[in-house]
This record gives structure tokens, C-alpha cells and sequence, in this order.
């Protein structure tokens, strides 16, 4: 049954705006998402999170868009390193996800980000080794939306690191939701 319009404004509440508003926040999360690691880098600093708002913006130029938490460690160092990549991440290996919900430990001996190991391609933004394919993207604008920002990049390079047919990971292949 459909549940709306919302309530506005001061005084608005109540029981139907309870249920309009889980309803929303359900109709959000059954929206067809990817799951993604992001990664980004400021001189030494690697940084990687798992995200899933991630789309492609336009065509030309070939621009990305993730939007990101204001608070997040993966802004500061965006708006510092100007460079972001974006990984996608086989279906069988929906654990890796899990290790960048929380900001992951750099070893710069090992390369690796929370035991996984990486590498760079042109910008300098870290690439998962085990990610199915990747992109490698230069900062193009900041667009603040409240409790999110917008980034968009510039895709500068891409490529595949496992056959171009392997299944990759989507948020309906785990019990994860984000947002609503
Ligand atoms: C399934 C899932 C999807 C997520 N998607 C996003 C996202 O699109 N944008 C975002 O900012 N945080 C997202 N997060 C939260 C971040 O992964 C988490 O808050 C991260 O630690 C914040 O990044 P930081 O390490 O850069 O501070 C998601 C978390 C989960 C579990």
C-alpha cells in the first residue's frame, strides 16, 4: 500500500508519519545498489571504504560519482589528495567488503590496507590486488549535500584484474543495507 506524502515541518509526526517514513526508508534500500571499496590517498596516507553509492555521472568527460559521509576520512583525504579509485569486488568474496566499513590499518612494508594487499595505478589512489576491475579517477568537483558529498572524478584509467564475466558483488548478495 502506498504510504505518503510525507509529513512536513514542525508538528508533523505522529503514528502515519512513523510508517510513511519506514516506508520510505524501505522503498530507499530497495533501490539496486553495487558494493564498491573506494579508495583514496594523501601523500603516504592509503585509505580505503566500502561504499555504495557509487554511479557513473556522465559520459564526456567519463565522470564517477560516490557519495560519501560528511565526517568521513575518505572526504578529508579526497578534498587533500584530489585522487580516488573505485574496485569492484567478486561475488565470492563479499568478506573483503566487511574489512573497509571501518577505517583499515596501512602497511607500507607489506602494502597492504587491513592485510589486504594493493597496488597504484596512475594516480596514485590504492587498488585492491584481488579487485575484479577498477578506475582510477582524478578529483573533479565537491558537492556538499547535507549529511553526504558528492565527489566526482574524472576517470583517468580503468582495467580488469580477473575475467571480465566474473560475477560481481551487489548489496542483494549480502544482508547489508546503507542509507534509506
Ligand atoms: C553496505 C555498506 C555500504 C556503505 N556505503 C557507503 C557509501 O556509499 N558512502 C559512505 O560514505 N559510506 C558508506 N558506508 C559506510 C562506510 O563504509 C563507513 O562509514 C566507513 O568507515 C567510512 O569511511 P571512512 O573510513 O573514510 O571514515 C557503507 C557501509 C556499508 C556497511
Amino acid at each position: 500500500m502506498p504510504e505518503g506524502p510525507l509529513p512536513e515541518g514542525p508538528g508533523a509526526g505522529g503514528e502515519d508519519a512513523g510508517k510513511a517514513d519506514r516506508t520510505r526508508r524501505r522503498v530507499l534500500w530497495s533501490l539496486p545498489a553495487g558494493l564498491y571499496v573506494v579508495g583514496t590517498r594523501h601523500g603516504e596516507r592509503r585509505h580505503a571504504m566500502t561504499a555504495s553509492w557509487v554511479t557513473q555521472l556522465a559520459t564526456e568527460p567519463k565522470l564517477i560519482g560516490v557519495g560519501v559521509e560528511r565526517e568521513a576520512l575518505t572526504l578529508r583525504l579526497v578534498r587533500e589528495g584530489g585522487v580516488f579509485s573505485v574496485c569492484t569486488v567478486a561475488r565470492e568474496d563479499r568478506a573483503l567488503v566487511r574489512k573497509f566499513v571501518k577505517p583499515p590499518v596501512y602497511d607500507s612494508a607489506g602494502r597492504t590496507l587491513n592485510g589486504c594487499a594493493v597496488h597504484e595505478e596512475v594516480t596514485g589512489a590504492p587498488v585492491l590486488d584481488a579487485a575484479v576491475a577498477w578506475l582510477d579517477c582524478r578529483l573533479e568537483r565537491l558537492v556538499d549535500f547535507g549529511s553526504h558529498t558528492l565527489m566526482a572524478g574524472v576517470v583517468e584509467a580503468a582495467g580488469f584484474q580477473a575475467a571480465e564475466d566474473t560475477p560481481v558483488l551487489r548489496m542483494e548478495d549480502t544482508r547489508m543495507n546503507y542509507g534509506g
